[in-house]
């Protein structure tokens, strides 16, 4: 039996009952510019969808909000019944333009987003919905158990949070068990550092958005550029390989809406970084997240 490039990554069981590899895809960037309207090549976009199960991800992000509604419209019309690959939305921002993103956390509204992902996504319930922010208008706790009734009533398998500090999480677990924690991280972006570990050990996954710092990473000449010549990899690759080795409970999501991308990320999934490149890799990731705020 073969084995496909994204297995090479191991194995993560999202809730305890739902196994995924952890090498997953971001669906963001098969949406139009400012992440707003359809892609500017939609059979590329749909070639995309179509190789995720070649390459053997079956770890999928994606929102509401990513289009608005265009990337689930764009998953269903691909990728329905679904054959194994979970499917992680998000719900609670609002669109109002190209990139333009505002939170809305009443409970009617959290209870939309979720009623119209089913439908778009076609499913009886969402394998993992997450929060997308918090609404800080919006009494957090309304939130919490806006989502924990729909969540009893089977409409949600899981629950993930997004952008959430330490604090919020234990919040949100008064209400529901929170499998999932997706934030900005990257090699330069180490803010949620405290978040990760306190994952680590609570056995949440942690879903770095941005792992590869929207490309920047993957310039060449950049930081990584020195180990990925070593290594006959790309700095896209030992990017990722790099957070993929900074925790077992690492569940990065590169976004891409190019096949050639999307060949090239997952085979990070196969590039073993020594411990030496590990720790050389994090220093200067360190030292660039530390310059980045001084700025
Ligand atoms: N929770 C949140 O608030 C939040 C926020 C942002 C994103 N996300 C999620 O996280 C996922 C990942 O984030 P992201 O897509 O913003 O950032 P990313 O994965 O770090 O980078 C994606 C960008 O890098 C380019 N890229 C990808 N692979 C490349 C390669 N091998 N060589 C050169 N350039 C490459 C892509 O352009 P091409 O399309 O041209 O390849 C795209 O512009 C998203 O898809 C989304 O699912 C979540």
């Amino acid at each position: 039996m073969t084995t496909l490039p994204a297995h090479a990554s191991g194995t993560f069981m999202l809730g305890g009952d739902l196994p995924v590899y952890r090498l997953g895809f971001g669906a963001m960037r098969i949406t139009g510019t400012g992440i707003w309207g359809e892609p500017e090549d939609p059979a590329e976009a749909m070639r995309v969808l179509h190789r995720l199960p070649e390459l053997g991800i079956n770890f999928i992000d994606t929102a509401d909000s990513y289009g608005p509604f265009v990337s689930e419209d764009l998953l269903r019309d691909g990728l329905h019944p679904y054959k194994d690959v979970v499917i992680a939305t998000k719900g609670g921002l609002t669109r109002h333009g190209p990139n333009i993103w505002r939170p809305v956390g009443t409970p009617d509204y959290l209870r939309q987003c979720v009623m119209m992902s089913l439908r778009r996504l076609k499913v009886e319930r969402i394998d993992l919905w997450q929060l997308h922010r918090i609404d800080g208008k919006v009494d957090r706790e309304a939130q919490f158990q806006v989502i924990a009734d729909m969540q009893r009533e089977g409409l949600i398998r899981h629950v993930g949070l997004s952008e959430v500090s330490i604090e919020e999480i234990e919040a949100a677990r008064q209400f529901f068990p929170v499998v999932s924690v997706q934030n900005l991280y990257n090699l330069v972006a180490r803010q949620s550092e405290a978040v990760l570990d306190y994952c680590e050990r609570e056995n949440i996954a942690f879903i770095p958005w941005f792992p590869l710092a929207a490309g920047n990473l993957a310039n060449e000449g950049g930081v990584l550029d020195g180990i990925a010549k070593k290594l006959n990899a790309t700095p896209s690759q030992v990017a990722l390989a790099w957070v993929l080795k900074r925790s077992p409970v690492m569940l990065p999501i590169p976004g891409t809406g190019k096949v050639k991308h999307l060949d090239e990320n997952t085979h990070a999934a196969t590039l073993t970084l020594s411990d030496e490149d590990f720790a050389t890799l994090d220093a200067l990731g360190k030292a660039e997240h530390e310059r980045g705020r001084a700025n």
